[in-house]
């Protein structure tokens, strides 16, 4: 499938995991792919996997955020597609009577204040074309909460959510779509950190997983390239589970 033959995407935490995979994804699908990380040599190497750009940049320093999306647009003449992933996994012990202030801070700016950036400087793009998809990682904790004590990550998941739709809904009239994904547990380096921190915590999640598995970063990006693509002409503002049915159950 080529449904985005020629879109100019933009991928950020694009060298790891989700965004990686979904670098592969977008490329297979026609697209030209921005590849943005704070990781130099992980993007990098994405970026020439796929014959793509990389942008080194932190996205939550707004200036970066500003140079990723006019940068996209320079090379390529749009900006089509933001696909708004980086984050950060919680501290290692998140629970709300634990994490400082300092944590909670970081953890808010990476996942949260990150989409809030990339939303506004690629939004202006997508005004001027009259159309534009944006995809932004939320979690399935943002719908469910977590029995694991993760108060500051779930709460910048909650808030990537709440923004998704509330952008979702205002920018409907100008062409442009703005979806949460929330994909359950994935065995990326993300979870896998996690988890060797924590081996019991690894085992409780895969108890709750009816499909009895975590996913695999491939099946987070053929998802994303849904929502990205006009297959999904008609979905904006929502927030789009791929879990395993965790949040069924
Ligand atoms: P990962 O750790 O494999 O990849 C994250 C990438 O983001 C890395 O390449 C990292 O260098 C980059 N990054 C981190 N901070 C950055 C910054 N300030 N500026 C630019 N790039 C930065 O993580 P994974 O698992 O692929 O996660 C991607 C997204 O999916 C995150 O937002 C995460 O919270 C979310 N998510 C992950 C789940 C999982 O089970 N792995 C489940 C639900 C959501």
């Amino acid at each position: 499938m080529r449904r985005l033959q020629d879109r100019v995407t933009v991928v950020t935490g694009a060298g790891s995991g989700i965004g990686l995979a979904t670098v592969r994804r977008f490329a297979e699908e026609g697209a030209r792919v921005v590849c943005v990380d704070l990781d130099e040599a992980t993007g990098t190497k994405a970026a020439d996997e796929v014959g793509g750009l990389f942008v080194q940049a932190d996205v939550t320093d707004e200036d970066d955020v500003a140079r990723v999306f006019r940068t996209a647009f320079e090379t390529y003449g749009s900006v089509d597609v933001a696909f708004n992933n980086a984050g950060i996994s919680p501290p290692d012990d998140d629970s709300i009577l634990e994490t400082g202030l300092d944590a909670w801070r970081r953890v808010q700016e990476v996942n949260l204040t990150s989409v809030y950036l990339c939303c506004k400087h690629a939004i202006p793009y997508m005004q001027r074309q009259g159309k534009g998809s944006i995809v932004n990682t939320a979690s399935f904790v943002a719908v469910m909460g977590s029995a694991t004590s993760q108060i500051s990550y779930t709460a910048s998941k909650g808030g990537v959510l709440a923004m998704s739709r509330e952008l979702g809904v205002q920018f409907a009239r100008e062409g442009i779509r703005v979806n949460a994904l929330c994909p359950g547990p994935v065995n990326t380096p993300l979870l896998q950190e996690l988890f060797a921190k924590d081996p019991e915590r690894a085992q409780r999640r895969l108890v709750h997983i009816p499909l009895g598995r975590f996913a695999e970063a491939s099946e987070i990006a053929a998802a994303v390239a849904f929502l990205a693509s006009d297959d999904a002409s008609f979905i904006t503002g929502s927030q789009f589970l791929v879990d395993g049915g965790i949040s069924g159950a």
